[in-house]
């Protein structure tokens, strides 16, 4: 008898809807409402960045995710001091720290946990003791993930963005290898008590294979779905991944 695989959540990150609001200065369109409309269509979390320069998400829309929500809220975050009062503040479900450089476009490259286990070790101890589960946003790299597991992070996020570009650039070979070294790192950090998340660039064309690592529990994509629920609906758009991500679960 097969055992069904565990349920992969998704968590959808409604960031870039911030982003077009941002870009006009106006009221619309609103991250809280994409949120609850992603909610009904089947997310399981919700997932906002909030970064230094505020470039998308601001504030007042974690006060108003945290009012409004029915599911669990991922914060992603900057491993600074401003950051953790924030976080300690709302005590969302999980915290996710993830590197930021302002000129950057996005987040382009995993956490170095490694180089930094001191001050990472005393900068999560009471996001743990507030009761959120931390995250810590890494490559695939064995280091890293070992030194995730040392520092007492919940859970590591795999970074599935160059794994997404090389497909885009018709890279394959160097993709699938890509591929296989993310699968190694989950099995890795699942052998070490970590809980496995994966994200970054996502789309319906990378979404299968990352879905179909059984130590995935959860996915966290936005800026693809963000992008096709101009062409499909946001609720369409996410029940389509949705239905992608369950599919790779069935044996
Ligand atoms: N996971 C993390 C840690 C991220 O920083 C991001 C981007 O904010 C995502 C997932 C989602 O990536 P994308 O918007 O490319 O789907």
């Amino acid at each position: 008898m097969t055992h069904p695989r565990p349920h992969l959540r998704l968590g959808v990150n409604i960031d870039h809807v911030a982003t077009v609001r941002n870009a006009r200065g106006s009221a619309y369109p609103d991250p809280v409402r994409a949120a609850k409309l992603a909610e009904k269509a089947g997310a399981d979390g919700i997932t906002a960045h909030l970064r230094e320069d505020r470039r998308h998400i601001v504030d007042a829309d974690i006060d108003r995710l945290m009012a409004a929500l029915t599911t669990p809220l991922n914060f992603e975050m900057a491993a600074t001091p401003e950051m953790q009062a924030i976080a300690l503040r709302h005590r969302p479900h999980a915290v996710c720290i993830v590197p930021e450089k302002r000129e950057e476009r996005t987040t382009e490259g995993g956490l170095d946990v490694a180089s930094d286990i001191v001050r990472l070790t005393d900068y999560i101890a009471p996001l743990r003791e507030a009761g959120c589960r931390v995250s810590m946003f890494i490559g695939h790299d064995p280091r890293q993930i070992e030194a995730s597991a040392k520092i007492g992070a919940a859970v590591v996020e795999l970074h599935t963005g160059h794994y997404c570009d090389l497909h885009a650039e018709g890279r394959f070979a160097e993709r699938d290898a890509e591929l296989a070294a993310l699968a190694q790192g989950a099995r890795l950090a699942h052998s070490l008590g970590l809980e496995v998340h994966a994200g970054h660039g996502l789309t319906y064309d990378t979404v299968t294979p990352v879905a179909s690592f059984p130590e995935v529990m959860e996915l966290n994509i936005g800026h693809f779905l963000i992008g096709e629920a101009i062409f499909a609906g946001l609720g369409a758009a996410i029940a389509e991944m949705r239905r992608r991500m369950d599919a790779a679960r069935t044996p």
